[in-house]
């Protein structure tokens, strides 16, 4: 039996480069600037649906460099971003104008407690999360979360994608002994209500990313485009984006 400690997700970005690494990553990725363009139409969406008679006070949990903060922070009343890697956050703070930044672990000691936000967001963040973090901070957010509030958060592998099932099944032959994470839309189901929390609204993103084929940023589009209108679709996209708030009693 192995002695080694497994590593804590929350240590993954927690060293010096990774901040510029992660921004680079964005920077000269062509299926995850497509995947950004698409979530960026999404929230404001979201914003507009759920949020278009109301103030909106975000916090950004596991807000990294501040990719989707910085998008919001103009968009809201009040802005927070909170990250354990100061190494991510030096990113952030370059970028953020009107968001209180903090560095702390939320799972380890609450300290927003007892503020309130209505609009949650946590991107990329679940599905790396091992599972005793993935429901300690789910448990935490749900604490914070205005009673008329909405969770947002995505699931960059989604099971169901053909394409992360060929990824899937690639790293299972060649290096089962590595991380390769996936979830399904039921776990990501399943994470909210475990919680009191229900997802209102799936939206799905990503549909055509065969792996090592360079496909044009138009072309997904307009394969996104379609794709959405049909929703026995939807749990072949890649990473969706899911709309929570507390189940009705
Ligand atoms: C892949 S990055 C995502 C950053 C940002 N949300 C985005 O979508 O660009 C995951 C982030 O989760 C952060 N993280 C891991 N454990 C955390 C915890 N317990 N509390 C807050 N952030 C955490 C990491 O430091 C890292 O910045």
């Amino acid at each position: 039996m192995s002695t080694a400690t497994k590593i804590s997700y929350r240590e993954s970005h927690q060293y010096a480069a990774k901040g510029a690494e992660y921004e680079r990553y964005y920077e000269t990725q062509a299926w995850d600037r497509f995947l950004w363009s698409r979530e960026q139409e999404i929230l404001l969406g979201i914003l507009e649906k759920y949020f278009s008679d109301r103030d909106v006070h975000l916090l950004d949990f596991a807000c990294g460099t501040g990719r989707v903060t910085s998008f919001l922070e103009d968009r809201v009343k009040t802005s927070t971003g909170i990250d354990v890697s100061g190494s991510m956050l030096a990113i952030a703070r370059k970028k953020l104008k009107r968001t209180q930044i903090i560095e702390a672990d939320i799972t380890v000691e609450n300290i927003l407690k007892p503020r309130k936000f209505n609009l949650i967001t946590a991107f990329r963040f679940f599905l790396n999360a091992e599972p005793e973090l993935r429901s300690l901070a789910i448990g935490e957010l749900v604490e914070l979360l205005a009673k008329d509030g909405y969770l947002v958060f995505n699931n960059h592998h989604s099971s169901g994608s053909p394409w992360i099932k060929l990824l899937y099944a690639r790293h299972l032959r060649k290096n089962p002994q590595g991380i390769f994470n996936v979830m399904s839309i039921e776990q990501m189901e399943e994470l909210a209500e475990s919680v009191g929390l229900q997802i209102v609204e799936m939206y799905p993103v990503g549909f055509f990313h065969p792996p090592k084929v360079p496909v044009s940023y138009r072309l997904n589009r307009a394969i996104d485009n379609v794709a959405c209108r049909f929703k026995s679709l939807n749990r072949l996209s890649e990473s969706p984006i899911a709309v929570c708030r507390r189940r009705k009693k």
